[in-house]
C-alpha cells in the first residue's frame, strides 16, 4: 500500500520519530523504484509538490494540527524530515541524470544555441528616465517613496483637509480594513507621486531640487487613455526667493529638451489644494505644430482636438499651508518658497511615440514592445 499521511494524535518525541521513520522510509523505498523522466516527475510532485505533496500535507497535518505547547518541538522534527526529503528527491533526480548519460545520451553540440533575447527598457519607463535625466543635468536629485501610502501624505499633508471635496478627484483605492485607524494613518494606494514632496521635505532640510518617478493608482476603468495603474514624474524646489518665474523658465527649458526647441508653452490657471497659484501647463500640438491641422487637405489634428495645445502637466508654487507641516525642518514659509509640478509618464509616452490606445503599454505584446528597443 502507497504511504498517506496521517493525523497524529500523539505528539510526544517518541511518536513524532517514529512517524518521521516510517515517512523517510517509504520516501526512500519510492525513490528507488525511479526509473523514466515520468516516474522522476510523479515521484517528485508526490513528495515536494506544492499543492498537495506529501510535504504539504505534513505541515497541514502534523503541524498545524500540533496542540500549542507541542508546536515547538513538531516544527523542529517537520523541519529535519523536510530537509531529508528534500535531499532524497535532490538525490532521485542526480542518479537519474546521470543514469540517463550513462546509457548514451549525449549533449550534441553541433546543435544552435537557445536564443534567449536581452529585451528592453520599456517604453514609458524610457520616457519617464528621459524627463528625470533632464532635471538631473539641472541638479535635481530624485527621490522616491512608498506606492502603498497614508491618507496623510496622500492628502492631509498635502493640504486636503478630511472631507475636502478635492478628495473627490482623485479616484482612491482605500486598502480595505483600516476603517479602526485614525484616518490619516489608513492606508490607501497612492493616487500622485506628491506625497513624497512631504516625506523627502520631512527628511532633508531646504534647500531642494527633487525629482520623483513613480507608480500611482487611481480607481478608473481601464480604456485608451485610462489606466488603474499608471507613472507620474513629480518635481519640487523650494529654497529663498524662488518664483512663478523660475517655475516657468524650469519647465519651458524641460519641455524644450525633451520635445524639441520648437515647442511653445503657455500656463493657464488652474486649481490644486497644494499649490497656489495652480497652473497647467501645455505645449504647441507636437503632432500638428499648433495648427490644429494635419495633412494637404488639413483634416482636424485628434491629439490636440484641433486646438493645437496639449495638456502635459499640474504646477504651481507650494503652498504655505503645506510648508508649515515640514515647518519644524526649516520649512517657514515666511522664508522659503517654492514650486512643484506633476506630470503622467504614460501619457507623455503615448504623445511622444504617437500611440494611441494606452492599454497597448501593459498588454505585454511583445510585438509592440519590440519596435521601441
Ligand atoms: N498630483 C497632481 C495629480 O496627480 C499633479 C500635480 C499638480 C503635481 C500640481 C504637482 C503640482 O506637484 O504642483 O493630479
Amino acid at each position: 500500500m502507497a504511504y498517506t499521511v496521517s493525523k497524529l494524535t500523539d505528539y510526544s518525541a517518541a511518536a513524532l520519530e517514529k512517524a518521521a521513520a516510517e515517512c523517510l522510509r517509504a520516501c526512500a523505498d519510492e525513490s528507488a523504484g525511479v526509473g523514466s523522466d515520468a516516474e522522476l516527475k510523479t515521484f517528485r510532485d508526490r513528495w515536494v509538490g506544492r499543492k498537495s505533496g506529501m510535504l504539504t500535507q505534513i505541515n497541514d497535518l502534523w503541524l498545524k494540527g500540533a496542540p500549542k505547547n507541542a508546536k515547538r518541538e513538531a516544527g523542529i522534527r517537520v523541519n529535519e524530515l523536510k530537509t531529508r526529503i528534500q535531499e532524497l528527491v535532490e538525490r532521485a533526480r542526480v542518479v537519474h541524470v546521470d543514469s540517463a548519460s550513462a546509457a548514451g545520451e549525449r549533449v550534441d553540440i553541433s546543435l544552435p544555441g537557445v536564443h534567449r533575447p536581452i529585451g528592453a527598457e520599456h517604453p514609458v519607463i524610457k520616457t519617464s528616465r528621459e524627463m528625470v535625466a533632464i532635471f538631473q543635468r539641472l541638479g535635481y536629485s530624485v527621490a522616491e517613496g512608498p506606492v502603498v501610502e497614508t491618507d496623510y501624505y496622500n492628502f492631509e499633508s498635502l493640504n486636503f483637509p478630511p472631507n475636502h471635496p478635492a478628495r473627490d478627484t482623485q479616484d482612491t483605492l482605500f486598502i480595505a480594513g483600516q476603517q479602526a485607524k485614525a484616518q490619516r494613518d489608513r492606508l490607501l494606494l497612492r493616487t500622485h507621486t506628491s506625497p513624497v514632496q512631504i516625506r523627502t521635505m520631512e527628511k532633508m532640510r531646504p534647500p531642494i531640487r527633487i525629482v520623483i518617478p513613480g507608480i500611482v493608482h487611481r480607481n478608473d476603468p481601464p480604456d485608451a487613455s485610462h489606466s488603474p495603474m499608471f507613472h507620474q514624474i513629480e518635481g519640487l524646489a523650494v529654497d529663498t526667493n524662488i518664483t512663478f518665474g523660475d517655475l516657468k523658465g524650469t519647465l519651458d527649458h524641460a519641455m524644450k529638451e525633451f520635445f524639441g526647441s520648437s515647442v511653445k508653452t503657455s500656463f493657464r490657471p488652474s486649481f490644486f489644494p497644494f499649490t497656489e497659484p495652480s497652473a497647467e501647463l501645455f505645449i504647441s500640438c507636437i503632432i500638428c505644430g499648433g495648427s490644429g491641422k494635419r495633412g494637404p487637405d488639413d483634416a482636424p489634428c485628434r491629439p490636440c482636438k484641433k486646438t493645437g495645445w496639449i495638456e502635459i502637466l499640474g504646477c504651481g508654487m507650494v503652498d504655505p499651508n503645506v510648508f508649515e507641516f515640514v515647518k519644524d525642518n526649516g520649512y517657514d514659509p515666511k522664508k522659503v518658497s517654492g514650486f512643484a509640478f506633476g506630470m503622467g509618464a504614460d501619457r507623455i509616452a503615448l504623445l511622444k511615440y504617437g500611440v494611441d490606445d494606452l492599454q497597448l503599454f501593459f498588454q505585454g505584446d511583445v510585438r509592440f514592445l519590440r519596435q521601441f528597443a
